[in-house]
């Protein structure tokens, strides 16, 4: 591997899905974000969910505020699509550039996902308008329900929900948020130039098995949880492939460690720290570091009807670790790949 280059340049990265959260825990994760990429969709399940126009508007106030000095990092605003989500309001919050999507969490799928969709049935109007106006959907491909193995949700969404949304709103833009299957990776390929998908790092790196490595692993559990090694290897080739429809998603979403540490643990890795690092790592591994601009920095910003970054970033081949823990006000977090070795790290300019 060290026989390939030591050093990359790419147009400066965009992450297209990402909980920074709020108050401390915003202080904390914001800058790792911020130090790397130009641009992300910032995540709206906050407690209360960031349901309307003025909610992301002063949301996204917060983070400016919170912004390192210098940065220049711009947050990209969502909505949190809920049964009684104006079409009126949001079309505004769209127009006026505050919104640049909405996103749908099925009511129960993930963390903070209590006020979600309840039946897609309520929310036609809303994706109508949505489609006329060109505003994409974000979605959480997962069905809620105990009918349905945790580890076949994501596909039996596609099925019985998002196949089915498509074929009434046939040019709704529409991204499946952190793709974690062989299923959701063929049909988004197999799909309309309208419809993208997320991948994350973690996604990338660990199947099943890290959730129960010689012991329960709570910081290897999000959602969608991992699955097996086969859904790794297509969501690999996806990725590393330079295809227009896959882009750079971290999810990175922080918890306290103690919420994760717990007889009920909850969902999210914490990926920020070394997401750019992780990622070039995956697209060496598989002998297609050329492919990793396109998938980091120009097919996000294709999708979304916006330029790629002028600026670049450099990364180094030279390994560094992961922090072991972080401090966020009075709590930890734990990131992901904590206290291990990363391959690249961003070379300061
Ligand atoms: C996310 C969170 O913690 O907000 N958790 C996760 O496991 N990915 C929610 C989400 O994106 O599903
Ligand atoms: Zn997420």
């Amino acid at each position: 591997m060290s026989g390939g280059p030591q050093i990359i340049t790419l147009r400066r990265p965009d992450d297209w899905h990402l909980h920074l959260r709020d108050g401390a825990m915003l202080d904390t994760v914001l800058p790792y974000s911020a130090d790397c990429f130009g641009r992300a969709i910032i995540m709206p399940n906050l407690v209360p969910p960031v349901t309307d126009t003025a909610m992301a508007l002063a949301y996204r106030e917060r983070i400016t505020r919170a912004l390192p000095e210098g940065a220049s990092f711009q947050p990209l605003m969502t909505g949190y699509l809920t049964d009684q989500t104006d079409a009126d309001e949001i079309e505004r919050g769209y127009g006026s550039g505050v919104l640049a999507a909405m996103k749908l969490y099925p009511a129960g799928a993930t963390t903070h996902s209590d006020a979600g969709v309840t039946d897609m049935g309520r929310v036609g109007g809303v994706l109508a308008r949505m489609e006329k106006i060109g505003m994409p959907l974000l979605v959480h491909g997962e069905v809620v329900g105990d009918d349905v193995d945790v580890f076949d949700r994501e596909a039996v969404f596609i099925e019985r929900v998002l196949a089915p949304t498509l074929q009434s709103f046939a040019g709704l833009k529409v991204v499946l948020e952190h793709v974690t299957t062989a299923e959701g990776v063929a049909f988004v390929r197999d799909g309309a130039a309208t419809i993208g998908a997320t991948i994350t790092a973690h996604h990338l790196m660990i199947n099943r098995n890290a959730l129960f490595a010689g012991g329960i692993r709570p910081h290897m559990y999000c959602l969608p949880v991992a699955k097996r090694e086969r859904h790794r290897l297509a969501l690999r080739q996806a990725a590393t492939s330079g295809e227009a429809c896959f882009f750079l998603g971290t999810d990175s979403a922080p918890h306290p460690a103690s919420d994760k540490e717990s007889a009920c643990g909850c969902a999210g890795i914490f990926s920020a720290p070394a997401a750019i690092g992780l990622y070039a790592q995956v697209f060496e591994e598989e002998g297609a570091i050329e492919h990793l601009e396109a998938f980091a920095s120009l097919n996000g910003p294709r999708f979304y009807g916006l330029p790629a970054n002028e600026d670049t970033i450099t990364l180094e081949r030279r390994p560094w670790p992961v922090p072991e823990r972080l401090a966020a006000g009075p709590d930890e977090i734990i990131p992901f790949a904590a206290g291990e070795d990363v391959a690249w790290r961003v070379v300061e300019e």
